[in-house]
């Protein structure tokens, strides 16, 4: 049997300190010594959930650059996953009313890269897969589109004021709106007026299918995010004369704009012209939106907070990058 001259100093303390941490919450060390004795080691396998990750990847059609298509989506939605995760702090620390420069600052640094890791690895996509075999599987998944990404819209509700992802043509109107104006601005986001049938403009069966599963989802949150989305939290500060993250969280913020409205943005934007210009009967293997006027930034212009532009920059949103990146010109 051991006594006390078998355990090191540190080992008694250690014991003595979980001792008093189980009674404070009327619990019995013993027990949970012997769940410690019984239990395994753990597995990075396990701890991660590695099989069933890597069993998430199903492809529908024989064809191999199918799984390309499947797991690159799946990146995404956990990178979208983490970016959600820094929002949801940023909500948490508002209505706590603990918010600060700094951590807002870090939360925002933190979506940034993760945007920046998704747009440099977005060639994947535009090159990564061959443009035969990408047309003929992209038919067995119709209507389903990345259009479907809930994610996606919940990090725009999270990133800035609901007018700002309201159709460019009520954004003006919708300013500034009450949280009893929501669901009525709801009605009104962009991607509910995109994602119109190319000949008859009625709602595509994607549009209609997404509104089913997630139209309340979303709503509820953009009501918890009315006052936690990174705009209004940013203008909930007071920051000092001096205060070195004011031009920190500026150029942040600046960036957030730039990486979700333009980078991202035209890097999947690049996939589709890649994949989908070729010919007028291409455009069938989409979600149904006319994805030549809807996906490019400078039509849309969705921007997350337009006080830190100026009105030049504004008006050339998402153009240089086209010119650039789309048609080769560098002026
Ligand atoms: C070859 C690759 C891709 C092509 C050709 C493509 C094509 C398209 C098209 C044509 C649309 C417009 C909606 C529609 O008509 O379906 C769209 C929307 C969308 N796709 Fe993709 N996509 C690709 C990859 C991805 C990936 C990897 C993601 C990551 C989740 C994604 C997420 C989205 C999102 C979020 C939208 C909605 C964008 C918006 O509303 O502005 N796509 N995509």
């Amino acid at each position: 049997m051991p006594n006390n001259k078998d355990f090191s100093p540190e080992i008694l303390d250690k014991l003595n300190a979980l001792q008093k941490k189980y009674a404070a919450m009327g619990q019995d060390i013993s027990s949970y010594l012997d769940g410690l004795l019984y239990a395994d080691f753990l597995t990075y396998w396990d701890y991660i959930n590695l099989d069933t990750l890597l069993n998430l990847q199903q492809p529908i059609t024989p064809y191999p650059d199918e799984k390309v298509f499947i797991i690159y989506h799946q990146i995404t939605e956990l990178y979208f996953k983490l970016c959600l995760h820094e929002f949801d702090r940023v909500a948490h620390s508002v209505k706590a009313g603990e918010l600060t420069p700094g951590f807002l600052l870090e939360r925002v640094r933190r979506i940034n890269r993760y945007f920046e890791a998704l747009t440099s690895s977005f060639d994947i996509m535009v090159d990564g897969m061959d443009a035969g075999e990408f047309l003929k599987f992209r038919m067995s998944l119709l209507p389903a589109s990345g259009f479907q990404s809930a994610q996606y819209r919940k990090i725009e509700i999270c990133s800035t004021s609901i007018d700002r992802i309201a159709h460019q043509n009520h954004r003006e109107k919708f300013s500034n709106p009450s949280i009893e104006d929501l669901p009525h601005v709801f009605k009104h986001l962009y991607w509910r007026e995109g994602a119109s049938e190319l000949k008859s403009g009625t709602k595509t069966l994607t549009l209609k299918q997404f509104e089913k599963k997630y139209d309340s989802e979303l709503l509820d949150m953009a009501e918890e995010y009315f006052s936690a989305n990174i705009r209004s939290a940013a203008a909930s500060l007071t920051f000092s004369s001096d205060d070195k993250f004011k031009d920190e969280l500026r150029h942040e913020m600046r960036w957030l704009d730039v990486n979700v409205n333009i980078n991202w943005t035209l890097a999947h934007y690049k996939s589709a012209v890649r994949y989908l210009q070729r010919n007028p009967e291409d455009i069938a293997a989409t979600g149904g939106t006319n994805w030549q006027k809807y996906l490019p930034p400078r039509f849309q212009k969705r921007i997350f907070f337009p006080e830190l532009w100026s009105e030049q920059e504004l008006e050339d949103w998402g153009k240089t990058w086209v010119k650039k990146e789309i048609f080769g010109i560098n002026s």
